[in-house]
């Protein structure tokens, strides 16, 4: 083959070996790219280990801020939950980690780019879709899933080969994380009735002493974005990172769900997601006071379809841009502030104002200062119900008590 390539690399034991195993089997080229996209760890280090393995060359790119502001807060103006649960933490991350392999390739006059997926995942399927999408002239190498490697043999060709990889305990999950969350799998909890193990959660973990006292946030929205907590303005990247931190430490934003992968496979997945959660549930409140009724029903039918094709690797297409436009067309007056309450456990709508919102007192209220006209509402009601009188008149079952 002998080809340049851009790797997609996480510092972990699959793509370390991975940098070197291409080189040898493949007399390929190799540029490891890092980007960081929230989850955390030392890059420094991460691109030492690359260069340590073998590759020509290392990179690390911060996309947090463009993650956040391109990738999150669409998903969220979607108010996007894969299969009603899933705020598609890792489904996310991979288009914007194609377009910046797609941009290095591009600076290293690359022709292929490559990932450490298996064969049984959704991700090898965002991460090749993406790529067709943005660069159909460009290669996608999945050494991973061409090779005979297991863990244990993955560690040996490691050792053989000198390449430094942590060790030290040997996890039995699969984790990928990053701002939106964390996803855990494989190990105990691939029998979905085991419960998952204390040890797993991270995000999600009360302080030792059990959760903080209740509390509450304030969450501002501008156009559908959030922007500021508890009244201080900040970009949208820290405030997932916060807002996270805050409703994390009560225990909120676990989910523990069998979901239906791409390819066809039931998989039982555990995820973390304190922030996310809860920016979906006050973005959708604040939907809930802002959005005119027939707006809001066609956007709900229509959030599914987002979740599922970012989900099914179709971020980069037509259909998800041109539903994206219309949620963004949605959202002009999505502004206002949302109070959440927190308490062990628990994050929960307790206020909502909005400056523009549709909420309008003199017409829901029943004390003095109503304003609504009582007396449209007889014919309206005889006229609403008028075909189901004259089919109960004609057809239907003769009323209740009357004998045939
Ligand atoms: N099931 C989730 C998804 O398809 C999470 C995948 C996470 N990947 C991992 N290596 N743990 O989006």
């Amino acid at each position: 083959m002998g080809a340049r390539v851009v790797l997609a690399y996480s510092g972990g034991l699959d793509t370390s070996v991975a940098v070197r195993w291409m080189g040898e089997e493949w007399g390929c080229e190799v540029i490891a790219l890092a980007v960081d996209v929230g989850q955390g760890g030392d890059f420094e280090t991460i691109r030492k280990r690359a260069l340590a393995a073998g590759a020509i060359e290392a990179e690390v790119i911060d996309a947090r801020a463009r993650y956040a502001s391109d990738f999150i807060v669409p998903a969220l103006r979607a108010n996007a939950l894969y299969e009603g649960r899933y705020p598609l933490v890792s489904a996310l991350s991979r288009p914007i980690i194609v377009e910046e392999l797609v941009a290095a390739a591009r600076r290293h006059g690359a022709t292929a780019v490559g990932h450490g997926c298996t064969g049984k995942g959704n991700d090898q399927v965002r991460f090749e879709v993406s790529t067709r999408a943005l660069a159909p002239d460009l290669d996608v190498l999945a050494p991973t899933r061409d090779w005979s490697f297991n863990r244990e043999t993955a560690m040996d060709y490691a050792a053989e080969h000198g390449i430094p990889i942590e060790q030290t305990k040997k996890s039995p999950y699969s984790i990928d994380e990053n701002l939106w969350g964390r996803a855990i799998e494989c190990g105990a909890i691939e029998d979905p009735w085991n419960q998952a193990p204390d040890d797993i959660w991270l995000l999600t973990r009360p302080p030792e002493g059990g959760p903080p006292a209740p509390s509450e946030v304030v969450i501002g929205f501008e156009a559908g974005v959030p922007v500021t907590l508890d009244g201080t303005a900040m970009p949208v990247h820290e405030l997932i990172e916060k807002l996270g931190a805050r409703v994390g430490a009560y225990g909120f934003g676990r989910i523990d769900m069998v979901e239906n992968r791409r390819v066809g496979i039931k998989s039982r997945e555990v995820y973390e997601c304190p922030g996310a959660l809860a920016l979906i549930l006050a973005h959708a409140d604040l939907e809930g006071v802002c959005l005119e009724r027939d707006v809001m029903r066609e956007k709900s039918r229509l959030e599914t379809r987002v979740a599922e094709m970012i989900y099914d690797g179709l971020w980069h297409s037509p259909l998800r841009r041109a539903l994206d436009a219309f949620m963004l067309d949605t959202q002009e007056f999505v502004t206002g502030e949302v109070r959440l309450a927190l308490d062990a456990g628990r994050c929960y709508v307790s206020g909502r104002r909005a400056p523009r919102g549709l909420y309008d007192h003199g017409l829901a209220t029943y004390d003095a200062s109503d304003t609504f006209r009582h007396r449209d509402a007889e014919g309206f009601v005889r006229l609403w119900g008028l075909s189901v009188e004259t089919w109960a008149r004609r057809q239907g079952a003769p009323p209740a008590g009357s004998e045939q």
